[in-house]
């Protein structure tokens, strides 16, 4: 949630700037603010409500100048509504001192009252200015802008990333952090800081994430680290291992329909060079937990769209390594008083590597001595530096605000997880784990299938433009997918939408169907020995009795469906387990194409934000 930037280097800082904002937008779009400070004494600052464009519409470097020094920021916001005024940056010592923040500054009031008594007055309603007001009165007891933001750290509670410039300090920008991420681009006579690395990854692929409860200043010649308490800190030094143009739309429409297409590849590439064609798992950074004979159960925590890769990661773990395993909504598990210990291993499940949900629970289960692991597509976030062990999974950068590649990502990397204990606890025989290492190398193929049939769900989602509710139904692999097709369709179409276990229709919602209601279900293959695939079968039916619209997502050739199914969209004969990277595709497509028909950005829908740092 909001997404920051800063620049200090050669380059005048505003298109710098500005183009790292646009890469952070998916974090907030609700208004947006700069400020350049010059060489000769001088701050410029502009912001305004409204998505990034509607400040980019008003820049120019002739009234910003072409300081070489600036911060720059994109808001979702907590505290005061979405106005020019609550936009940040938001400036102090008599418009000398601009900052920006990220995260919740929980002591804001208080604060605010001890500047009162001082006759500082804030302007805003946000929970920021007091940083603001805070720091500038450090800096004037200090001189020292690094200390003033130190001392001022030291007396906010809550979460924040907090950047500030001062006009009489050109070429140097002052960061710091606490339980909200903050990056630094190491370049070459210019560094930058940002909330994460697709803010610089095009000027530098050398990073260092920085620590909880640590401060930064960049000059161009180079970067400081110290702790709260004024300890130097030396962090350690990441590549980024991909380039700008991963973090580009390359000739797509949207983020959403190329990483919606780009799910195979992200799938090939968290599997790749970690399962041998014989089942073998090779992930060293793994290898300790995995040999821990003292975990006798697993718990995934995590949020939205990766919870429900956790529950096909639950799945597998009690099948294939006969560990007890159970998800949990991490927010749930942080203050209900779960039993963990240290037999338990507790695996968050996070695309950003920074949900503060997530974070705290993670945090919470370390305290009461579990093992952790995170699940993590980003570099350097928090969640994986304060884990354990980290799998990460490598999606590549996703933009959009709903998550489709990541998703994909992270149910083989929990399949990978559940293969690894059961392969080190003799649970699964060398047959069964080269079958499934087949059925899970044949799996990115078998995907880009199903990215075409995004013709056949464009025709569905034209047709059904105006509908109102949609339900999706599955049973056990196809339950998770029923929950992740309706949640994009809530966040994509706002349009109602809920997700099912098909068995689970008889006791209650299946009073909601009615005559022309759409339902989407998850169909189980024929050939699975279980008889799920009848017992869906007659659930179709007793919907389609009550005059349900029946999409049948169903194995190719399933000829028991189709009397029954208004429409069916066939997916290649597969293992059960990689089904659900199969039915999921044509979901996210339905979503996406549903947004489109009615005229929404998929990339941004409304309220949402891609990284919630705030609980
Ligand atoms: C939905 C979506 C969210 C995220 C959730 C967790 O499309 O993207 O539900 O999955 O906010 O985010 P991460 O994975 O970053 O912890």
């Amino acid at each position: 949630m909001c997404g920051i930037v800063g620049y200090v280097g050669h380059q005048a800082s505003l298109p710098v700037l500005m183009a790292g904002l646009k890469r952070l937008e998916y974090r907030g779009y609700d208004s947006a603010g700069v400020a350049i400070v010059d060489e000769v004494g001088g701050i410029h600052t502009a912001k305004k409500a409204g998505k990034l464009q509607v400040l980019a519409d008003q820049l120019t470097i002739e009234a910003l100048g072409e300081g070489h020094t600036g911060i720059a920021h994109t808001r979702w916001a907590t505290h005061g509504g979405p106005t020019d005024l609550n936009a940040h940056p938001h400036l102090a010592d008599g418009g000398k001192l601009a900052l920006i923040h990220n995260g919740i500054i929980e002591n804001y009031q208080a604060l605010a009252e001890a500047l009162r008594a001082d006759g500082i007055d804030c302007i805003s309603e946000t929970d920021s200015e007091v940083a603001a007001h805070l720091v500038a009165k450090e800096y004037r007891d200090t001189g020292d802008l690094t200390e003033a933001l130190r001392q001022s750290a030291n007396q906010l509670h809550g979460a924040f990333t907090l950047l500030v410039t001062h006009q009489d300090q050109p070429g140097l920008v002052v960061g710091a952090r606490r339980n909200s991420p903050l990056v630094v681009g190491l370049g070459e006579g210019e560094n930058f800081l940002a909330s994460d690395v697709s803010a610089f990854v095009e000027h530098t692929q050398r990073a260092v994430a920085l620590g909880q409860d640590q401060v930064v200043t960049i000059t161009p010649e180079g970067i400081s680290v110290t702790d709260f308490d004024g300890n130097v800190v030396h962090p350690e030094e990441f590549t980024v291992d991909w380039d700008a143009s991963a973090a580009e739309k390359g000739g797509w429409s949207s983020f959403m329909a190329k990483e919606i297409s780009e799910q195979p590849e992200a799938v090939a590439n968290t599997l790749r060079s970690r399962i041998t064609p014989e089942g073998h798992i090779d992930i060293p950074e793994l290898a300790k937990v995995v040999a821990d004979t003292q975990i006798t159960r697993v718990v995934f925590i995590a949020c939205g769209t990766a919870a429900y890769s956790a529950m096909l990661g639950a799945y597998a773990m009690e099948k294939w390594a006969h560990i007890p395993a159970s998800v949990e909504l991490s927010h749930e598990f942080r203050y209900r008083d779960a039993v963990i210990d240290a037999h338990t291993l507790v695996v968050s499940v996070s695309q950003s590597g920074e949900t503060m949900d997530t974070l705290m629970a993670v945090r919470h289960a370390a305290e009461a001595g579990a093992t952790t692991v995170s699940i993590c597509n980003t570099q350097g976030a928090t969640i994986p530096r304060e884990s354990t062990a980290t799998l990460y999974t490598h999606a590549g950068p996703e933009v959009a605000v709903a998550s489709t590649k990541a998703f994909s990502a992270q149910v083989v990397a929990t399949y990978l997880l559940a293969l690894a204990f059961g392969e080190a606890r003799g649970a699964l025989s060398a047959a069964e784990r080269a079958e499934l290492a087949e059925a899970l190398l044949a799996a990115p193929d078998q995907m880009a299938e199903m990215v075409q049939t995004g013709e056949r769900i464009h025709e569905l989602a034209h047709w059904m433009a105006d509908t109102h509710s949609v339900l999706y139904l599955g049973r056990h692999v196809g339950y998770p997918i029923a929950l992740e097709g309706a949640l994009k369709l809530k966040e994509l179409a706002y349009i109602h939408a809920e997700g099912f276990a098909a068995g689970e229709l008889k006791h209650g919602p299946i009073a909601l169907i009615e005559p022309g209601q759409i339902v989407f279900v998850v169909v189980p293959s024929p050939r699975d020995p279980r008889s799920l695939h009848s017992k869906v079968v007659s659930n179709i039916q007793e919907i389609r009795a009550r005059g349900a619209r029946v999409i049948a997502l169903a194995e190719r050739g399933d000829a028991a469906v189709l009397p029954f199914a208004d429409e069916v969209i066939a997916l290649p004969p597969a293992h059960t387990f990689v089904e659900p990277l199969l039915a999921v595709i044509p979901l996210h497509l339905f979503g996406m194409e549903l947004a489109m028909a009615k005229g929404l950005d998929v990339d941004q829908p409304r309220n949402l934000a891609k990284s919630v740092t705030v609980e």
